[in-house]
């Protein structure tokens, strides 16, 4: 980042309050604990430095952030709240529903929030028509990333469909090589079925199933398809996928032992952690089926209600500098999503932070875009896990499609 741009920066966050900023830190709970990730970190914490403000690291290892979850309702209810905490869509609202988060009116008037963050994020950045949130990124996760030199040595175009997925992911087995690199974690096998649902079914049956909680959709022979596809992705793994962090998936892509994954757009920081770029050593597709469409989760950053006012005004300091135009360019271009913010233009970006910031843009006018169950996007927790439960024993062979569609439909109804 130039001088210019962190000078800009401190001038924004300064702005605020000179007086308090200046002893100030914020301890930050989050599980960005990946190179790519680690790196869009420290995107933030340079800019919080920038402005004087001190950044206490309180990072929880694990992908999808359950486990981060975890330790924060035990600090929560040990009464040691973390000043911020990295978190996700129906999670940000029970901790609101709770009482337990800030109220960020007055900046979001300020800088007007209203204008710039599009409504699909509002509906979980606000509660009750109060901000209790701030909106970092735009991840979207019916993405498949490619590695270019294996698409060249099997002569594979990119797959337009699930029949050429499927071919492309064959060639790759026959030539020796892992055709679908994936790590064995229930909240990954939900994010690949995540766009099985979508792929199979499209935007209406994603809508009634993994939204609306239809019985109807959960149990029917759409749904068995989808776990079928499941079956056929279960087949192109390798045979040490079990429990593997999906950063180390991505690795196999990018160093060329795999030829897909199927991930959100975090794997993108990733290649470009490793220096890649896209269009070049590796490629970015929606999965075949899902075009049209885009999953998405946004990562925000919620404040815990404190009664420390230099504590208040640094937990402003960070939700003002998480919204300002720079920190949006600075912080998505290394950690692979988009900016949360409308007004950001998307030259700076790559090829696949142009097309995903075109493909947001247009699914959001044409009704295509959905929150990401998998993802904390589409329904609350206790849902969210009790269709994990199910998505994982069946990608572990425990039960068969329709085996599985059905208990979907049982525990989606026990967790309501
Ligand atoms: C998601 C989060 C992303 C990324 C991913 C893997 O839930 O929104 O920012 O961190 O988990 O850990």
């Amino acid at each position: 980042m130039t001088m210019m741009k962190k000078l800009h920066m401190s001038a924004a966050i300064l702005a605020l309050s000179t007086t308090a900023v200046a002893a100030q830190e914020v301890e930050v709970l989050h599980w960005w604990t990946s190179g790519g990730e680690a790196a869009a970190v420290g995107t933030l914490r340079d800019t919080l430095a920038a402005g004087g403000i001190g950044w206490q690291d309180m990072p929880v290892a694990g992908g999808g952030g359950s486990d981060a979850m975890t330790v924060l309702r035990a600090r929560v209810t040990a009464g040691d709240a973390p000043t911020a905490v990295q978190m996700l869509g129906f999670s940000i609202q029970d901790w609101a529903a709770e009482g337990a988060l800030a109220n960020l009116d007055a900046l979001a008037a300020e800088q007007g929030w209203n204008d710039v963050v599009p409504a699909a994020l509002q509906a979980f950045s606000t509660y009750d028509g109060h901000w209790v949130a701030a909106p970092v990124n735009v991840h979207s996760t019916n993405w498949v990333w490619a590695n270019s030199a294996l698409m060249a040595e099997l002569g594979i175009e990119q797959p337009t469909s699930w029949e050429e997925f499927v071919a492309a992911m064959e060639a790759a087995e026959a030539a020796g090589h892992v055709a679908l690199a994936h790590g064995g974690q229930a909240w990954q096998d939900a994010t690949i079925f995540n766009s099985m649902v979508m792929g199979v079914g499209g935007p209406d049956f994603y809508q009634a199933a993994m939204v609306d909680l239809d019985p109807a959709a959960l149990g029917s022979d759409t749904m068995v398809e989808a776990f079928q596809r499941m079956e056929t992705l279960r087949g192109f793994v390798d045979d040490n996928f079990s429990g593997r962090d999906w950063n180390l998936a991505t690795a196999m892509v990018i160093n060329g032992e795999a030829l897909f994954q199927i991930m959100g757009d975090w794997a993108k920081g990733e290649f470009v952690n490793a220096g890649l770029t896209a269009g070049n050593e590796f490629q970015c597709f929606r999965v075949p089926g899902t075009e049209g469409t885009v999953t998405f989760n946004s990562d925000q950053f919620a404040m815990f209600n404190v009664s420390d006012p230099a504590a208040q005004e640094a937990q402003l300091a960070m939700a003002s500098a998480v919204l300002s135009p720079e920190f949006q360019v600075a912080f998505n271009l290394v950690k692979g999503s988009v900016p949360a913010r409308t007004d950001i233009p998307s030259d700076q970006f790559d090829a696949c932070g142009q097309m995903g910031m075109a493909q947001l843009a247009e699914a959001a006018a044409n009704g295509g875009l959905f929150g990401s169950m998998a993802h904390g996007h589409a329904n609350p927790p206790a849902v969210q896990n009790a269709m994990y439960d199910v998505i994982t024993a069946h990608f572990n062979g425990e039960y068969d499609a329709a085996t599985a569609a059905a208990e979907l439909v049982t525990a989606v109804e026990i967790a309501q």
